[in-house]
Order: structure tokens, then C-alpha cells, then sequence
């Protein structure tokens, strides 16, 4: 499993720990130091079957064609420009084999109502002064022509709507 921006870790250890098989091994990749600091801490106990490296935000990632089983970025897509938004999706098809599963996760326009309200006013925001929210914003995924759609669902909470998309790699 090849995760891109971990952050601390959390959710890896939660699958390592809870989901993932004996055998499964983990790799997170992320720009910061201090995250991948913290998430290497806390996938310690996992030894060699957990490894969080440090990149540097540019492409191709350090992966091998078709070696993983399963491509996460939650929460990370919608803080890249378009052009490189769609490179990581290039990058997934890449790496992943045929049939294995990319799962991204999103900040999104809301459905309606309070929620739409919250991601136009979140969006005018980042326009105007990104750094008031870490530059991230609600966005649509295209998903490349090489992967199909197995899922797909928005979800609000606080007021705030993110999308939850899970395709697979075709042959
Ligand atoms: C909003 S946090 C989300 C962390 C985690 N995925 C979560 O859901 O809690 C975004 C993470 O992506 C990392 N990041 C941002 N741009 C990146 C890039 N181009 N490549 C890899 N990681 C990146 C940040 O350092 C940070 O750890």
C-alpha cells in the first residue's frame, strides 16, 4: 500500500494495526519533515513493514510501475494545483496493478444549503488569502480514463463537505 501525505500516521497505524493483512506493507510518502517524523514514530512497532520516506513534491514518485495494491491521498489532492493534481492520479494509475484499488479523499463543494454555503465561502477565501486555509480547497476529481469508478460519496460534517472516491486500476 503506497500512501501519499500521511501526515502523522494515523490512519496507517489504524490499518496496519486493524485492516491490513500480515503480509501488507506500507509505504507513506510526504513533503514535510516534522510529518514524516511523526508518522515514522508512530509506525515504529511495525518495523520493517511500515516505511514513511520524504519527497519532494515533484514527479514521478520513488515507486516501481504496477507494485502496489492500493494508492491513498486523503486530504492532500486538494492542496496541489491542478497540473500536479492530475500527475499523483497518472502516478496511482502507474504504480498500482490492474485491479488494484486508489482511494482519495477530498474537501468538495457542498451538496446544498449550509454546506454549499461553506465551501463557496471557503473557496472565495482561498482565492483571496490561501494561507487563512492552508491553501487547500474544494475541488471535483477527474478520474483518468484508466480507472473505473467503484465509489463515490460526499460527506458533511461541521458544515464541511468532502468527497470520498474508490476506483480501481483497469487492466
Ligand atoms: C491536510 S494533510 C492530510 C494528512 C492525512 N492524509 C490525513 O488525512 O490526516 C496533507 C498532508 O499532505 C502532505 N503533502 C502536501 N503536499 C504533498 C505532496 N506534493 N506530496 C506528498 N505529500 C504532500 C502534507 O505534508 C501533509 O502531511
Amino acid at each position: 500500500m503506497v500512501e501519499l501525505g500521511p501526515g502523522t500516521g494515523k490512519l496507517a497505524a489504524r490499518l496496519l494495526a486493524e485492516r491490513l493483512q500480515p503480509e501488507a506493507r506500507y509505504l507513506g510518502l510526504d513533503v514535510s519533515p516534522g510529518m514524516v517524523a511523526l508518522a515514522s514514530e508512530r509506525l515504529a512497532p511495525w518495523g520493517g513493514r511500515a516505511e514513511v520516506r520524504r519527497v519532494d513534491g515533484s514527479l514521478p514518485l520513488p515507486v516501481a510501475d504496477g507494485s502496489c495494491d492500493r494508492f491513498l491521498a486523503l486530504w492532500v489532492l486538494d492542496l496541489l494545483d491542478d497540473e500536479l493534481s492530475a500527475g499523483v492520479l497518472a502516478e496511482a494509475a502507474r504504480t498500482l496493478e490492474p485491479g488494484g484499488l486508489l482511494c482519495v479523499a477530498g474537501l468538495a463543494r457542498g451538496p446544498g444549503g449550509v454546506a454549499r454555503l461553506v465551501s463557496d465561502a471557503w473557496e472565495a477565501l482561498c482565492r483571496f488569502r490561501p494561507s487563512l486555509v492552508g491553501g487547500c480547497r474544494p475541488r471535483e476529481l477527474a478520474l483518468p480514463a484508466s480507472f473505473e469508478l467503484r465509489h463515490r460519496r460526499l460527506v458533511t460534517s461541521w458544515g464541511i463537505t468532502s468527497e470520498v472516491t474508490v476506483a480501481a486500476r483497469l487492466p
